[in-house]
Parts: C-alpha cells; structure tokens; sequence
C-alpha cells in the first residue's frame, strides 16, 4: 500500500519489472514479455482508483488475498483491522503499541482472534531507510536511520513464543503487589515478577502481550482511566465518581491487561 494516488483518471498500465530468458534462447526478447504476461509473473498492475483500502477495487483484491502483509495508515487502524476480521484474512501487519488499548483492537486479542507478532519484545530499535528520506533519527556510517517507537506486528498466524510458558519464580505477599483503589486485582509492576502462586485477577504491564501463552494466562479486561471492556460492570460508578482504575494509594500506574494465570487453582 502506497500513498493516495489521485482519483481515477490514470490509464490503465502494466508495469514489468524484469523480463528473463525464460525460453533460454540465449536473449530477451517479445517471446519472453509474451510468456511473462501470459503467466502474470513479475508485474505490478497500477490501480484505477486512489488505492483507498475500503474501495470496492481494494476489496475485491483483498479477497483474492491468502495473507496480508502491510503497514496500514495508523490513524484508520481500528478500521483496517476490523476489514481483515470481516474477510476473515490470515495477516502480519504493523501498528503502534498504543492501539492495544482501543477497546475494538483489545477484544479481538482478548478472544485470541488477533495477538502480537514475533516483534521486538517491546524494545525499540534503529531502522535503515533510502537516503532520499528527508526524515530520519539519526545518521550512523553515512545511512539514514528512523526510530519508529513503540511500532510491533499484529497478528493472527502463528507465533512459537505464544506457545512458550513463561517461568515464574515469585510468591505472592501482599506487601508486594499492592491493590488498586478501585478495581479488584493485584498490581505487578513487570511481567517477570507475575507470583507462580496467584490464582485472581492480575494487572500487568502492557508489554506483557509479548509474553502472552493462552494456554497458561486468561486475559480478563484492560485498567485504564476506565476498564476498556467493562467486563466487570464498574465504569458507569467510576465515571459518576470521577474514580482512577489504575490508582494505588491515589497514585496512577499506566495503562495494565488483567489477567488469571490458568494454571493455579484456588
Ligand atoms: C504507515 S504508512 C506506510 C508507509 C509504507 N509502508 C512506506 O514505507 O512507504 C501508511 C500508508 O498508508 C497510506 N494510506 C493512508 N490512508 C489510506 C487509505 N485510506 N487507504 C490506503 N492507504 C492509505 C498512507 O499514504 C501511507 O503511505
């Protein structure tokens, strides 16, 4: 996906973008364009409209799709998310860390339909980009370099670290892992430290999705100012009462995924 072209009046064309030997005669000629066209290898076909994903000539190349690999504009992400579920698309695509929090992207990976890539773990690292970019990071040896912070990969094809337990080494004490002031659950302030002995609600950094095995952890809800999903019933009261979901002793940590580890029995 490319920027916006404009609207409808490009001719139709086709692109090649390499012709081989394929008859091996020794030389490229109009028999190997023939045989290129005729098997649809090595073109790029230009759009007739402005390449809008929810436009009737995307969509219908969307649907011809098996796996959709992309970065979608972030701002229309719930919408470009929301489109690959509804054509039931297998995909990998790059968004930003944030969008965990938009109640319509964290349903879907509370119910497991959607989950986080084999990203970077939740670090941020330098990316190499054409030197015609006039926007960079940084510039190391002469090459350009952006940062962009926070982006990770969705998805819903398999990912070997979801099928990995994560080993937990701590006990529960209540010393330890304080309560929130307004919402039923334990506070853990890092993923590693999840107790091994805790069988109730958790609330855990967002960077624990990197981590997430739905084999090993339920995830219940999300804490924000308010509960993204309202699983609980509370946010109607919060709102009224201008209460923090997150607070501990009047203090408010960021955003936390709820959870239940389901391996420990009450
Ligand atoms: C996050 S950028 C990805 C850029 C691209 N990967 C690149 O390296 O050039 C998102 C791209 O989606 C395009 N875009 C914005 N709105 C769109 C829409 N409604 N339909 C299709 N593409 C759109 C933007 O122009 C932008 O190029």
């Amino acid at each position: 996906m490319e920027g916006l072209k404009p609207k409808g009046k490009e001719p139709f064309k086709i692109e090649i973008k390499e012709v081989p030997d394929t008859d091996g005669d020794g030389a490229v000629n109009l028999d190997d364009v023939e045989y290129l066209l005729k098997h649809d290898k090595n073109t790029a076909t230009s759009l007739r409209g402005n390449g809008d994903f929810r436009s009737d000539e995307c969509i219908e190349f969307l649907k011809k799709a098996d796996i959709v690999v992309t970065n979608p504009p972030f701002s229309l992400f719930r919408e470009y998310v929301a489109q690959l579920v509804e054509h039931k698309k297998k995909f990998l695509i790059m968004g930003n860390q944030n969008a965990i929090t938009y109640k319509e992207i964290f349903k879907l990976i509370k119910e497991n339909q959607m989950w986080l890539g084999q990203s970077l773990n939740g670090k941020n690292i330098l990316f190499q980009i054409p030197d015609y970019y006039e926007s960079y990071y940084k510039i190391i040896d002469g090459k350009k370099y952006a940062f962009p912070k926070g982006v990770v990969w969705f998805t819903n094809l398999d990912v070997p670290k979801r099928n990995e337990e994560l080993v937990l080494y701590k006990k529960y004490t209540k010393e330890q892992y304080p309560r929130y002031d307004n919402y039923n659950a334990i506070n853990v302030d890092r993923t590693e430290q999840i107790p091994m002995d805790y069988a109730d609600v958790m609330g855990v950094p967002i960077t624990f999705l990197h981590k997430y095995n739905p084999n090993q952890f339920e995830i219940i809800d999300g804490l924000n100012r308010y509960t993204i999903l309202d699983v609980a019933g509370l946010n109607n009261n919060a709102v009224k009462n201008h209460l923090h979901m997150t607070e501990i002793g009047g203090k408010s940590k960021y955003f936390r995924v709820l959870i239940k580890n389901k391996k420990v029995k009450k």
